[in-house]
């Protein structure tokens, strides 16, 4: 039997409830890594505290930042150690953006800072119609200079896909030099709807999960991750 956390085989992760269209593409990378599975495991379950689950999510989020820079661009500089003298690679961390899609984004930003604290942070503040489920905007803000920088956008949960697909929208306007998406949790639907407008930004997610049910929550999920990470439900 499949783990909980992986589509069915009869929904497989290639293909997704309603179509027949993938949502697995090269633009989609599932982190594998058991300490990430590991951590995703314990953030579904319904018995966790609030300060257990903003714990993980921080961890899981520093681990995520990992994998989510690992091509990023390094440049020589000439430093001395203790020996002699070498010319070594840095990153130069203040060209990262973290985009934080609010308010379940904001959970994942400080573990990603730990790990790039130089980075800048903008923020994108949604709401998704209760009704329609589409995605409304209420706050936008960004450094300056986007042209020189790359935008990591954080979204913990890529359910309809609505709300990235528009803040991804407005974030290409600013011209940043790349965008890339990271979530903990996809859906097959969001997936193929986020690359249907966006097949050039690759996507970063621990787990893509069965399908959405018909309230637009992942299944099996783990919940509204804001809910969940601030205390309130
Ligand atoms: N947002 C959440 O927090 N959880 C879901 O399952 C879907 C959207």
């Amino acid at each position: 039997m499949a783990a909980p956390h992986e589509p069915r085989a009869d929904d497989p992760v290639g293909h997704g409830a309603h179509t027949g269209a993938p949502c697995m593409t090269a633009a989609v990378h599932v982190l594998t890594h058991p300490l990430v599975q590991h951590k995703l495991t314990l953030l579904r379950r319904k018995d966790l505290s609030t300060s257990s689950f903003r714990r993980l999510m921080h961890e899981i989020s520093m681990l995520m930042a990992y994998e989510v820079t690992r091509d990023m661009p390094t440049q020589l500089i000439e430093i001395e150690t203790p020996l002699e003298t070498m010319r070594s690679p840095v990153i130069d961390g203040k060209k990262t953006v973290f985009v934080v899609i609010m308010r379940a984004g904001s959970g994942f930003l400080d573990g990603m800072l730990e790990v790039v604290p130089g980075a800048r942070v903008g923020h994108v503040g949604l709401y998704r119609d209760p009704r329609t489920l589409v995605a409304v905007e209420y706050y936008f803000k960004m450094p300056h200079g986007m042209p020189e920088r790359d935008a990591i956008v954080l979204d913990p949960m890529l359910a309809t896909g609505n709300s990235a697909v528009a803040a991804v929208e407005r974030l290409k306007a600013t011209r940043p030099r790349s965008i890339r998406l990271v979530c903990l949790l996809a859906a097959p639907e969001g997936l193929r709807h986020f690359h249907a407008h966006h097949p050039d930004v690759p996507v970063y997610t621990a787990a893509v999960d069965r399908q959405l049910d018909e309230h637009g929550y992942i299944v099996p999920g783990l919940g509204d991750a804001g809910d969940r990470l601030f205390g309130t439900k």
